[in-house]
């Protein structure tokens, strides 16, 4: 597949069009930010490391029947994915409380969240991606209410997918964000899935192992991801075929 011109740069990826209109190629950059942007660093080797971390919870999410768009490894910082049109929500579950929650609701950090929580947000950082709701999306036409209930059912199928995943390496997955798209119809996992998405601690020492570390200036960022990956049995020295 033919690498073409540059469609859009985030924070950490960028995403390039290909010579096949229904595929994309995502760059996954060294960069990191936090607070809405606001707080920006490289951080060395980021891009690889958050590279094979996503294809390998991807593959895990794809052999577990979930529908994802990614669909392999390019390089070490590149992967291929289908072309979603993406929905401007963001899902994010909550298994324990930490980060927003704690301070909009004034809970304790830590607390186990029984069942777990379910919110939407939209992605605007102008706006400071504020929290909506299923009601909000319909009426503003940034989602519809279907797709929205399924890629809510998925969001929990994944959930305890990836719970257990994370437990195997004495791992708990706090929260996390998830965003989805549509191929041809179908709602489906889009965007990453790294520690700069979602939440871990050590399920022993409650050490923060995630994106936390950066937004806290704990430092050992990368060294934290490599140690999740390794937990999970990720070897980020594999070689691409
Ligand atoms: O991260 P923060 O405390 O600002 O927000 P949160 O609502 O507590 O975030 C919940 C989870 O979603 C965390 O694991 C965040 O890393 C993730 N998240 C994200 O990856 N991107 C966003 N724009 C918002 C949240």
């Amino acid at each position: 597949m033919e690498k073409r011109q540059e469609l859009y740069a985030g924070k950490a990826k960028s995403v390039f069009e290909t010579d096949d209109p229904d595929r994309l190629i995502l760059e996954f950059r060294d960069d990191t930010s936090a607070f809405d942007g606001k707080k920006v660093e490289q951080l060395e080797r980021k891009g690889r490391v958050n590279n094979r971390f996503n294809a390998f919870i991807m593959n895990a999410l794809k052999e577990a029947g979930i529908p994802v768009h990614f669909e392999r490894l390019r390089s070490n910082t590149e992967c291929e994915v289908k072309r979603l049109t993406m929905m401007p929500v963001e899902c994010v579950v909550r298994n324990i409380a930490a980060g927003g929650l704690c301070r909009r609701l004034g809970v304790e950090e830590g607390i186990a969240l029984t069942p777990p929580t379910f919110e939407l947000f939209l992605k605007n950082d102008e706006k400071g991606d504020p929290m909506i709701n299923e009601s909000l999306a319909e009426t503003f036409g940034w989602a519809r209410r279907e797709h929205l209930v399924r890629a809510r059912e998925l969001t929990f199928q994944i959930n305890d997918i990836l719970q257990k995943l994370f437990l195997d390496g004495n791992l708990l997955l706090v929260d996390y964000k998830l965003e989805f798209g549509l191929f041809h119809g179908e709602v489906t996992l889009g965007d990453e899935f790294s520690p700069d998405g979602c939440r871990l601690w050590d399920a022993t020492t409650r050490e923060k192992m995630d994106k936390d570390r950066f937004r806290q200036g704990l430092g050992g960022v990368i060294e934290a991801y490599e140690e999740v990956g390794r937990r999970i049995g990720i070897d980020f020295d594999q070689t691409i075929d």
